[in-house]
């Protein structure tokens, strides 16, 4: 590896740039779909949108699937920056090619700060967690942590207040019904949730939770999966739950959320609190305006429930040889 004079290095080699996207292969995508490929360049990433991946039903413009590009997107920016680099982003940098989601650079050497490093060792510790939360409140002073989180990525969150939050519930309660009923939705969940299988993507049954009898909580019902038994106290019946907004709703906005859906969740990890990202009621169009009203006039994006709980486990991710691209003309 070049090392320059003090002895410091001053480019990341094609191996250390490997292992920063296999961290950001850690971030979480709709139904662990993995949306993303990568391509190392030199001198940097270029982040793909892989649209064989999107969820037709539930997703048909690619929102969340940029979402989830994004949450990667985050994470590599995140893994050089743990390197000791800056990494630079140019997002949609070729006209012609509407699925290169980002051009990454490493920039110039850059001192590794403690909070830098907190955030880059939760990576690992990030999981979905749909289990029931304690009873105590997430301090103001945490929850502000959060939103600056969000702020930095460019993105706005709000936390509710006790009529926004029973109304995300009902909200995210119809949305499920109406999600039910769309064509194609279960052969859709069915496809991404098939346990056993041995497959490295998809929601796995060991990430599903205790079915939430008191419907308090608004956690997806996946179907298939078959839910863990009750646990004594059952779900907290006042979640905290907080709306990520970003001011437009195009392509750019969608990966903004995501980058900032991904710090915000590492911010929240770092806490120690339990996350739970919620998308159904941002999955109806009419009941996503009606969020949006709640969300500071932003356009709600993604909801995130939030508290401390037991730890959840952790979901498979395609090998890095699935995922990066080799050098060249595009195969695809
Ligand atoms: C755009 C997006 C939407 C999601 N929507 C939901 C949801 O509605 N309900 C849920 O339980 N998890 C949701 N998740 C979490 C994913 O299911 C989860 O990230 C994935 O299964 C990988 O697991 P992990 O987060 O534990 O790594 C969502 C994640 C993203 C990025």
């Amino acid at each position: 590896m070049p090392e320059s004079l003090t002895g410091a290095r001053d480019v990341l080699s094609p191996a250390v740039l490997s292992e920063c996207v296999r961290a950001a292969t850690a971030a979480p995508s709709l139904h662990n779909s993995q949306p993303w490929r990568f391509r190392l360049r030199d001198g940097g990433v270029d982040v793909y949108a892989d649209q064989r991946r999107r969820l037709d039903v539930l997703d048909p413009a690619g929102r969340e699937l940029l979402i989830s590009v994004g949450a990667a997107l985050f994470t590599l920016r995140l893994a050089i920056r743990r390197e000791g680099f800056l990494p630079g982003v140019a997002l949609f940098p070729d006209a012609g090619d509407a699925d290169l989601v980002a051009r990454v650079t490493v920039g110039r050497p850059e001192p590794v700060t403690p909070a830098v490093e907190a955030l880059a060792a939760s990576i690992a510790h990030r999981h979905t967690n749909r289990r029931p939360f304690a009873r105590s409140m997430v301090p103001a002073d945490v929850l502000e942590h959060l939103r600056d989180a969000a702020r930095r990525e460019g993105a706005v969150l709000t936390v509710a207040d006790a009529p926004a939050r029973d109304a995300i519930v009902r909200l995210s309660r119809a949305a499920d019904r109406r999600l039910r009923a769309r064509g194609g939705y279960r052969a859709e969940m069915s496809r991404w949730t098939a346990p056993g299988t041995g497959r490295r993507d998809g929601v796995p049954s060991s990430a599903v939770g205790p079915w939430d009898a008191l419907e308090t909580v608004p956690i997806r019902d996946f179907g298939l999966l078959r839910p863990l038994p009750p646990e004594p106290g059952g779900f907290e019946p006042y979640p905290t739950i907080m709306v990520l907004g970003t001011e437009g709703d195009g392509r750019a906005e969608w990966v903004t959320a995501g980058q900032a859906l991904q710090r915000v969740l590492l911010a929240a990890t770092w806490q120690n609190l339990a996350t739970t990202p919620i998308s159904q009621p941002v999955e109806i169009p009419a009941v996503r305006r009606l969020l949006t009203a709640t969300a500071g006039g932003t356009w709600a994006q993604m909801v995130i429930r939030v508290g401390y709980g037991r730890p959840a486990a952790a979901t498979p991710r395609r090998p890095l040889s699935q995922v990066l691209l080799l050098p060249g003309p595009d195969p695809r």
